[in-house]
């Protein structure tokens, strides 16, 4: 049995070294066979508080998937292509880590991230790689084993009662600087396999970064500096008189103090992977919103909705500062998108929860706040969570809605791209005892009345709609289950409006591609139907004496 066992392990080992082998050896194929120019280097770029992804130069949506954290792994990764293509998405988010890339110091090992690269190039999937080092989830579970085993070179936060926890501490340029030589030599090598294809696009350097169980770190180091005033360039950035900690931030002094010093850690980090190859980097927030808001109950010092201005102070390396969402209620969802999409910041959520209200939630983070992308999270099919029975569903269960969006939009992003830009889009969605919305353009208002065929308390809500004006009587309508109704607004002289055309199509390489006209019975019901469809509509208003009372529909 023990001799088996051995057998067994032997050949898994070879197995395994075979993998990386194949991929390395793959890299340096791609490598020396690469002559192709390189398209631009994918980066954010903002007009009139709008932001837009540039990927090969052209505006881009991130319509992705997010990995389970133990995930990014090739025995995973390979059976979760399948389930990515079923779904759809164009970007996959795949936690890359500190600890299996440089497992001793400076010895690097990258043949599962070349695998992963190539594998993701060949399946026309860009790539966001998500760098679990120092933190995850407010702790440094991450780290590799001998950072874990030598809290004497690479020290740990202490806590209120001065006890060491499983934070590192963000004082410690020892700490900084292994993970920033790591993350360096990452960005380095990335640009040597996958300059000219682009195929990783933005990086998330640390994960949900902060300290759980403690608002700050309590070292006497820490707790000096936590009595000294607060840095001169920090005061000023943030328009406020000097003074200690205590004094400038009051109750929310230990958690400025503490984000003051992550976000100048993370943005040493992220420049040091820049001067190597300057992909857009983000960091991603564990939100304060759902519970308390004390800072140690959600991670002290991460990009949280009340620290946003400090990180842009301090981190001005970072380019955007990321929300991971799973309310599931849509007034809570809205409100943290208004939070985190502003004019200094683009809107991206790498995780969101899965299921059909997601699927509407998305449609109110593209249509109302600009975001540059959104990505449910646990999309490989074999994870870890022994609660989630959810597990042995199919994937049109879990992710149907988000699939469904996926296809429809992903062919029109250049048009949604282009309306976020121009500050022209607009979204709407069914919600419980919601069945109507009435939205106003600068010509028109619309009515939108959920259901298909008809809105019906506590059925599965899936209606949802992108508006896009797209010329004074023309709009655009991408969504599901949801019949429209164009009025001119009043006070315009018309008291109601023709159709002149609905032609509906989808787009193809950015070019409008009509499939039919809709007349007749289809203009009269005037419903966006449950697979989903995209419309572009031309109206007139017409003046009349009486008023237009009879709607276009029946309900
Ligand atoms: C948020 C984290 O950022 C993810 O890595 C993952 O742990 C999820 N929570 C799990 O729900």
């Amino acid at each position: 049995m023990l001799r088996l066992t051995f057998v067994l392990f032997l050949f898994s080992l070879l197995l395994t070294s075979h993998a990386g082998v194949l991929a390395q050896s793959r890299a340096r194929q791609e490598r020396t066979q690469t002559v192709r120019p390189a398209p631009p280097i994918p980066r954010l770029v903002s007009e009139n508080g709008n932001h837009t992804l540039l990927v090969d130069g052209q505006p881009f949506l991130i319509l992705g998937a997010q990995m389970w954290n133990s995930s990014g792994w090739p025995g995973i990764l390979d059976k979760t292509w399948p389930q990515l293509r079923e779904l759809n998405c164009n970007t996959l988010e795949v936690p890359i880590y500190w600890e299996q890339i440089e497992p001793q110091p400076g010895q690097y090992d990258f043949s599962i991230l070349d695998k992963l690269i190539l594998d993701a190039r060949r399946e026309n999937l860009r790539l966001v790689l998500l760098w679990f080092a120092s933190f995850k989830n407010g702790q440094s579970q991450f780290v590799p084993a001998w950072v874990k085993e030598n809290t004497q070179e690479y020290p740990r936060m202490l806590d209120g009662t001065g006890r060491p926890i499983q934070v590192l501490s963000t004082l410690s340029e020892k700490n900084r600087n292994a993970d920033a030589r790591a993350f360096a030599a990452v960005m380095a090598h990335i640009r040597r396999l996958d300059e000219p294809y682009r195929t990783v696009i933005m990086m998330q350097p640390e994960n949900e970064p902060g300290s759980l169980g403690t608002d700050r770190d309590y070292s006497p180091a820490a707790t000096k500096l936590f009595n000294d005033q607060v840095p001169a360039s920090l005061v000023s950035a943030l328009k406020k008189q000097p003074g200690t900690w205590a004094q400038v931030f009051g109750p929310e002094a230990a958690e400025a103090f503490s984000a003051y010093h992550m976000a100048s850690y993370i943005n040493y980090i992220a420049e040091a992977g820049k001067k190597e190859y300057p992909l857009p980097m983000y960091v991603n927030a564990w939100i304060r919103e759902n519970r308390f808001g004390r800072a140690g109950e959600h991670p002290s010092g991460g990009p949280t909705s009340n620290m946003l201005d400090i990180y842009k102070a301090a981190g001005p390396g970072i380019d955007l500062l990321a929300v991971d969402i799973y309310h599931r209620n849509y007034m809570q969802f809205r409100a943290l998108c208004e939070k985190y999409g502003r004019p200094d910041n683009a809107l991206f959520i790498p995780e969101t929860g899965r299921g059909i209200p997601f699927a509407r939630f998305h449609f109110y983070a593209i249509g109302d706040y600009n975001a540059i992308g959104v990505a449910p999270y646990g999309i490989d099919p074999f994870h870890a969570d022994p609660h989630d029975k959810r597990d042995k569903e199919k994937l049109d269960t879990k992710f149907a809605g988000i699939a469904a969006n996926y296809r429809l939009l992903r062919p029109a992003i250049p048009l949604i791209t282009s309306l976020q830009k121009a500050g022209k889009l607009k979204a709407a969605a069914e919600e419980d005892g919601l069945g109507d919305e009435l939205l106003h353009f600068s010509q028109y208002d619309l009515l939108l009345t959920y259901g298909f065929p008809t809105y019906r308390e506590g059925k599965e809500m899936t209606g949802r709609v992108l508006v896009g004006e797209t010329g004074p009587d023309e709009f655009v309508l991408i969504g599901f289950d949801t019949k429209f109704q164009f009025r001119p607004r009043l006070g315009s002289g018309f008291s109601s409006a023709e159709f002149i055309s609905v032609e509906e199509g989808t787009f193809e390489n950015g070019t409008w591609k009509k499939i039919r006209n809709w007349n007749g019975d289809e203009v009269y019901h005037s419903t966006l139907t449950p697979e989903g469809v995209i419309l572009k509509v031309k109206l007139r208003g017409l003046q009349s004496d009486k008023l237009d009372t009879k709607p276009n529909f029946e309900r």
